[in-house]
């Protein structure tokens, strides 16, 4: 840890699959975690899991997309924890279809969660990092925004933003002593996987076959992102300065 930095971490969809790994691992690492998601109930119970598991987080209702649901989680972590030193933009929605089936009122929804969320997230937490001359964002990427991937029209193009976005504040922010990079999952076993794949005849037979189109014949695991969100948010990592860090089974090396 840094000597006389704050050691609190928000993690935004930090109730669930990747985002819950992650807040999981930022406990283990020692930082106060705000699971902060907009389910609040599924964030209570991830708190609750990593209370029995001998850990701390604080639950907070907080939806990416309304400037005052961030403005209120905001003013609530204040009050309890003080400022933040560490932000996971991790909170994401996904959907599948080309430009010509998906709809202008989903693919704004989908700019709207990926995009802006990070965005406004970003801001809101920015100044405590900038007063206090220290801070680590990372922004979940993923490889749909460094690659061609059918049927995610909208998905694609709001990663490539996220992926973007990370190196404009890298740019803008790196002389404040603040690091941000991006982590870049593959295929990742998580609630998302099982929905996308529940309206299927057969939807094991559907994972596994998503399984099997990997290089290594599976998909990664959320503790598997989270490790190298750690990696990346770590402050003995002091060179990782506006970088995207794939982690993805070697899909897109081939
Ligand atoms: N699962 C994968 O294969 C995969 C691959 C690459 C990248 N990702 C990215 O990882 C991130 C997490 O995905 P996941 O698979 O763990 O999904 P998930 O659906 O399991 O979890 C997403 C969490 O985000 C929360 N959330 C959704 N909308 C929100 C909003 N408006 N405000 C606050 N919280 C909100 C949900 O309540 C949920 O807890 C996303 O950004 C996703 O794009 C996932």
């Amino acid at each position: 840890m840094v000597e006389g930095q704050p050691k609190v971490a928000v993690v935004t969809g930090g109730a669930s699959g990747i985002g819950y790994a992650i807040s999981q691992r930022l406990i283990a690492a020692g930082l106060s975690v705000v699971v902060a998601d907009v389910n609040l109930e599924a964030a209570e119970r991830a708190v609750q899991d990593f209370r029995r598991g001998g850990g701390q987080g604080l639950a907070v209702a907080l939806d990416v997309t309304n400037e005052a649901s961030i403005e209120r989680a905001r003013d609530q972590i204040h009050q309890r924890l003080g400022d933040v030193s560490y932000l996971v933009n991790n909170a994401g929605v996904g959907s599948a279809g080309t430009a010509l089936t998906t709809t202008s009122e989903e693919f704004r929804r989908i700019l709207e969660v990926n995009v802006m969320g990070p965005f406004l997230v970003s801001r809101a937490f920015l100044p405590d990092m900038i007063a206090r001359k220290w801070g680590a964002i990372v922004n979940v990427g993923s490889i749909a925004g460094t690659v061609g991937i059918r049927d995610r029209a909208a998905y694609s193009a709001s990663k490539g933003a996220v992926l973007a976005f990370t190196r404009s504040l890298h740019a803008d922010f790196h002389q404040a002593g603040i690091r941000v990079n991006a982590v870049v999952p593959g295929t990742v076993e998580t609630p998302w996987v099982e929905r996308i794949t529940a309206n299927d005849p057969d939807p094991a037979a559907a994972i596994a076959k998503m399984a099997e189109r990997q290089p290594i014949g599976r998909m990664g695991t959320p503790k598997e992102i989270a490790e190298a969100v750690w990696f990346l948010l770590s402050p003995e990592n002091s060179f990782s300065y506006g970088s995207l860090l794939v982690v993805d089974g070697g899909m897109t090396a081939l």
